[in-house]
């Protein structure tokens, strides 16, 4: 058997990405390895939403020198994110790279290893249909599984590399979905996770006559499935229609991924994200009144050209104002093929780090504060494992994302578990089996 090592950075999409790739390379004969030197192909599926994230990609590939120079049939390919910006161009700044693959051509990597085998190095960065596809998974999860529902994004904010380097916005045809939940389900999954870059604007390009809230409730009929979550929401996608429909269904977990990014109407509109912080505020008032233990996360960027003191001051308002659960911040970094980079007023990185910093402060007082208002409560808690070093030591997540660590004798992997909350932490909660 050839075995395969693959490695992935960034996003869940991502993720989700190399387990369709291993899916693909199984049905060619590959077997997965966890080893390097192990490997007669190596994938690096990259990610370039930040340019640290692009130069980590690059200095993976450094590495792998010595191994091919050992190994001179070893096949190294470049996926993901960076593949499709850079293209051919990675070919001549790596030497030891035999193929280059977007995130949209996947599909085709039985023909890219053929023509390898046949001595070429091989670029396919083009765009695939209108349709998103649906590929074989080899999922690393036994319980909760990723599915992409949609690819790509029309959005096209200004500091964002996702419509190059994914594409414009497609989604896959509702009963191919179906069905692959379907069989999930029959396999034992419990959780779906529903993937695509803005999620909620899933069905819009699509023949049939369907949206996001439609999905959602054909996919919790399905039996056997107990826990639906979806990721990234926008905030323009989310719809009165969208807000019932996660109030209605109990396998909606209630929790919302909705990247506010900035609470400055100045900066917001630089961005081209198409709402006010009003606006944005608006939002999450209709979701709480409907939902009032929704939990909602959100995405911020920290020192996006423009923001002065003042701008940056009204994020930390907004941020006191909704108190998210959780937040995911990010210090500004320019990308190719934004428009983001020409604007004036580029803010330093000192300065971007000092804010970066006080933001995850600010936050991390108000998501500790949320998790000690869970104290005493009963929450469900899907169970995904035991830790490495204590058996007895489980942890898993509740509805509303928050991690769950507890003690138990029995083996509960998989099960949902009820359990009371006893200790609250920063990004964590200790709990005991009810
Ligand atoms: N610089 C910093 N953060 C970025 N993000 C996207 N592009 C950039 C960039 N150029 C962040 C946004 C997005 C998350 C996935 O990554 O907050 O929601
Ligand atoms: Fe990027 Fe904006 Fe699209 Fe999100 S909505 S993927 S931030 S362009």
């Amino acid at each position: 058997m050839k075995k395969l090592y693959i490695k992935s950075f960034g996003c869940q999409m991502n993720d989700h990405d190399a387990e369709q790739m291993v899916g693909i390379l199984k049905k060619e004969g590959y077997l997965l390895t966890e080893r390097q030197d192990d490997a007669d192909m190596i994938i690096m599926n990259t990610c370039s939403i930040r340019d640290k994230a692009e130069q980590k990609a690059y200095s993976e590939f450094g590495k792998l020198d010595s191994l091919k120079k050992l190994k001179p049939d070893l096949i190294i390919g470049f996926a993901g994110c960076v593949a499709q910006q850079e293209g051919a161009k990675i070919l001549k700044r790596i030497s030891n790279v035999d193929f280059v693959m977007g995130p949209r051509n996947i599909s085709h990597l039985p023909e890219i290893i053929t023509q390898v085998h046949n001595r070429k190095k091989v670029v396919e960065i083009q765009d695939e249909s209108p349709i998103a596809p649906s590929r074989p998974s080899h999922r690393k999860e036994e319980f909760k599984a990723w599915i992409t529902i949609m690819e790509g994004c029309d959005y096209g904010c200004t500091y964002c590399v996702v419509p190059t380097t994914r594409g414009s916005e497609r989604s896959r045809p509702s009963r191919e979905i179906f069905h692959e939940v379907e069989a999930l389900a029959m396999q034992g999954f419990k959780e779906i996770t529903l993937l695509g870059q803005t999620v909620n604007s899933y069905g819009r390009n699509l023949p049939e006559i369907i949206d996001f809230s439609d999905l959602l409730k054909i996919l919790q009929s399905i039996d056997g499935i107990e826990r639906i979550r979806f990721m990234t929401s926008h905030p323009n996608d989310l719809t009165p229609k969208l807000i019932q429909t996660l109030r209605r269904y109990p396998k909606l977990c209630k929790h919302i991924h909705l990247p506010v990014q900035s609470g400055s109407d100045k900066i917001l509109s630089l961005m081209k994200r198409g709402y006010s912080a009003k606006g944005y505020l608006q939002k999450v008032q209709a979701l709480r009144s409907e939902m009032p233990d929704l939990s909602i996360t959100s995405d911020i960027i920290t020192g996006f050209p423009g923001e002065s003191e003042f701008e940056f001051k009204e994020t930390l308002g907004l941020l006191g104002e909704v108190e998210f659960d959780a937040i995911f911040a990010f210090k500004y970094s320019n990308r190719p093929n934004t428009s983001a980079p020409m604007l004036q007023d580029q803010v330093p990185e000192e300065i971007k780090s000092e804010r970066l910093a006080e933001i995850l402060a600010f936050q991390q007082r108000i998501s500790f504060n949320k998790n000690q208002r869970l104290l005493g409560s009963i929450q469900e808690v899907l169970v995904e494992g035991a830790s490495k070093n204590n058996p007895e030591r489980w942890s898993g997540r509740t509805g509303c994302n928050r991690m769950v660590h507890f003690n138990s004798s029995l083996s509960l992997k998989g099960n949902l578990v009820k359990l009371r909350m006893i200790e609250a932490r920063n990004s964590s909660l200790e709990g005991e089996l009810v």
